[in-house]
């Protein structure tokens, strides 16, 4: 686990980015996972700047996302289908038919979840997986009490869950109550973990998962089993952490 505490979420954005277009550069024909929520959206914006200054070229790269909601169509304003459009592939080179987001309105969920599987294996695995971590310790859509094992498939999203969204839709039938997600199993079997986290809100999340115990009551935890995974965290989202001094950060936790 190699982890990296940055100053400020703009300079930790800039790291993950230098990460990312690293990858691409190495294998234009990368296998690139992506994440979506507020955490890397500054990345996403400075992954753009690359392809527009720099001309990193998406072209060749094949895209797999985390998760979706079920029941919402791609172009509603609360999907992960139009948050990766609107954040990121509406603005680089990526072929349209090497992107991959869960269908929330598949009609066979559990034959759509396998099939999502095989593309990835078909692809070749993940070669680097981008991820955010919820205040609880969720990765993905696999909430507190997920099987570690676990694959693609759909998940209850908690009452909280349901509630926070609720103020994002105008209708109250639209909130979503399911998604489909990766299992923590499918993110392990990624070659490498890139984490990004910002905020205090985030503190005890990312304490639990760097020092506590392996637990699905944090699936986040898992990332201590994978063998390159890479925790990239702002100053706020490290003040829980025992073990600072050792990440670079000098002060003593009050
Ligand atoms: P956030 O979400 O980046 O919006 O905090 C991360 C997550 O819940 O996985």
């Amino acid at each position: 686990m190699l982890v990296e505490v940055i100053d400020t979420y703009e300079l930790m954005s800039q790291r993950a980015a230098e990460i990312v277009a690293e990858q691409v550069h190495r294998k234009p024909t990368s296998v690139i996972g992506f994440a979506t929520g507020s955490t890397p959206k500054r990345l996403y914006e400075l992954l753009i700047q690359e392809h527009d200054e720099r001309g990193l070229d998406f072209s060749k790269v094949t895209t797999f996302n985390l998760d979706e909601y079920v029941g919402l169509p791609p172009k509603h304003d609360q999907s992960y289908h139009y948050y990766m459009w609107e954040n990121l592939f509406n603005h680089i080179d990526v072929n349209p038919s090497n992107v991959h987001i869960p269908h929330g309105m598949a009609d066979d969920i559990d034959h759509f979840c396998a099939w999502y599987e095989e593309q990835i294996e078909a692809a070749g695995g993940i070669d680097l997986q981008i991820l955010g971590i919820g205040a609880n310790g969720h990765l993905a859509f696999n909430e507190p009490g997920s099987s570690l094992g676990s694959r693609t498939r759909i998940k209850t999203l908690t009452e909280k869950t349901v509630k926070d969204n609720a103020r994002f839709f105008d209708d109250p039938d639209m909130v979503p109550e399911y998604a489909i997600t990766m299992g923590i199993g499918t993110i392990m079997e990624a070659d490498r973990l890139l984490l990004v986290a910002s905020g205090e809100r985030k503190a005890q999340a990312i304490r639990n998962t760097l020092e506590g115990p392996v637990t699905a009551m944090c699936p986040a935890t898992i990332v201590q089993l994978h063998q390159h995974s890479h925790i990239i965290i702002d100053k706020d989202a490290a003040t829980a952490l025992d073990y600072r001094h050792h990440h670079g950060i000098a002060e003593p936790k009050e």
